[in-house]
């Protein structure tokens, strides 16, 4: 039987398959039957820095009054009921977690802006996080600012974070940046412990009959794993990285795809929250049954190895494989 155990930032899992941020880290009974079912470690939702910021604020007593009958301040500062959790319950809640599950449990900071909110970084250690995961959902809708510019003041942030703890921190991160290998290699020199791919950008639909936007979150599906299985291959190996995939793992093959291509964890939302915990029993069978199938004796020999490092033919993750693919097609008659 293929052994499952796995080290992630220096965290030891029994299995690869992890819990993603999502609203899961509010339901412990939910928790505790996805751990049952072979979950290796959880990612509580996020915490944002807004509204660690709004909470930092509101402490003193006379900027809430301020706030309260300010007009200009309500306006820039967003409304707390956006957040489901406030901080002292969501330090409330991972102590719980960690307490109960006997699985790792990471927090997870949402913020791209050094500052004061990154403070939290510490109390969530404090609290027994057993990592921070990092999110950088940036949009950048400023034309004055440069990519470069961007990316210098996120990685102000991630130094932020990384020098309030002492436990791995992880960054999760958006697929568009020039290059992506680039930017990873300048997150682990600033004493990062690992990357995951991909942020999934919930881009809203114009409704034209109201002229409105349609925000409504969709659930991913496993079309979306492959810009995650290209992004790992290029890190695998070449960044001294651990690598976590996250974004259209749906059945055990998705998530074998995800580890051949080098990613140490998969994590998952959607399929969680659509199907709970027999999904992941259901995707951890059909994974295990594919690397016995293969001959893997642990999951551990088959990570990375379509990886562009280790690839048999590396032109695959290539420019040249673009231009096979683009070559390469051929009209429904064609093909007849
Ligand atoms: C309802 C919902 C809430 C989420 N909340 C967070 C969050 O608080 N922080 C975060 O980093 N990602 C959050 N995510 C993103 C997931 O962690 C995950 O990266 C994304 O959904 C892609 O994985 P999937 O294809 O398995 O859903 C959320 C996703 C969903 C569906």
């Amino acid at each position: 039987m293929t052994d499952l155990n796995t080290t992630w930032m220096g965290l030891s899992l029994r299995s690869p398959l992890v819990v993603a941020a999502c609203p899961l880290s509010d339901d412990l009974p939910q928790l505790e039957k996805l751990v049952a079912a072979g979950a290796g470690a959880v990612v509580m939702r996020s915490l944002f820095e807004e509204q660690i910021a709004v909470e930092q604020m509101a402490v003193h007593r006379h900027i809430d009054s301020w706030v309260d009958t300010n007009a200009e301040a309500r306006s820039f500062l967003p409304d707390r009921n956006l957040f489901p959790v406030g901080v002292e319950p969501y330090l409330a809640q991972l102590e719980r977690l960690r307490s109960r599950l006997g699985v790792p449990v990471l927090a997870s900071l949402n913020g791209v802006t050094p500052g004061g909110w990154t403070d939290l970084a510490a109390q969530l250690e404090s609290a027994g996080a057993a990592a921070i995961e990092l999110n950088l959902y940036d949009i950048c809708t400023d034309p004055a600012m440069s990519g470069a510019e961007v990316e210098d003041w996120q990685v102000s942030t991630v130094c932020e974070v990384v020098g309030r703890v002492s436990v791995p921190v992880s960054v999760k991160l958006s697929p568009n940046y020039t290059s992506v290998p680039a930017f990873a290699a300048r997150l682990a020199a600033a004493g990062v412990s690992g990357v995951v791919l991909f942020n999934r950008f919930y881009q809203p639909d114009v409704l034209l009959d109201s002229l409105d936007l349609d925000t409504r979150l969709h659930l991913s599906t496993s079309a979306e794993l492959p810009s995650r299985l290209h992004a790992l291959a290029l890190l695998h190996g070449r960044v001294p990285l651990a690598l976590a995939a996250t974004g259209g793992i749906h059945t055990g093959r998705d998530a074998a795809k995800a580890i051949l291509c080098g990613a140490d964890v998969v994590q998952l939302a959607s399929a969680l929250l659509e199907g709970g915990p027999a999904a992941l029993s259901s995707i951890l069978a059909e994974l295990l049954g594919w690397l016995n199938g293969n001959g893997y004796a642990s999951v551990n020999e088959a990570r990375g190895i379509m990886s562009l490092e280790n690839a048999p033919d590396p032109t695959t993750w290539e420019r040249l494989n673009y231009m096979r693919m683009l070559q390469g097609w051929q009209s429904r008659a064609g093909r007849r």
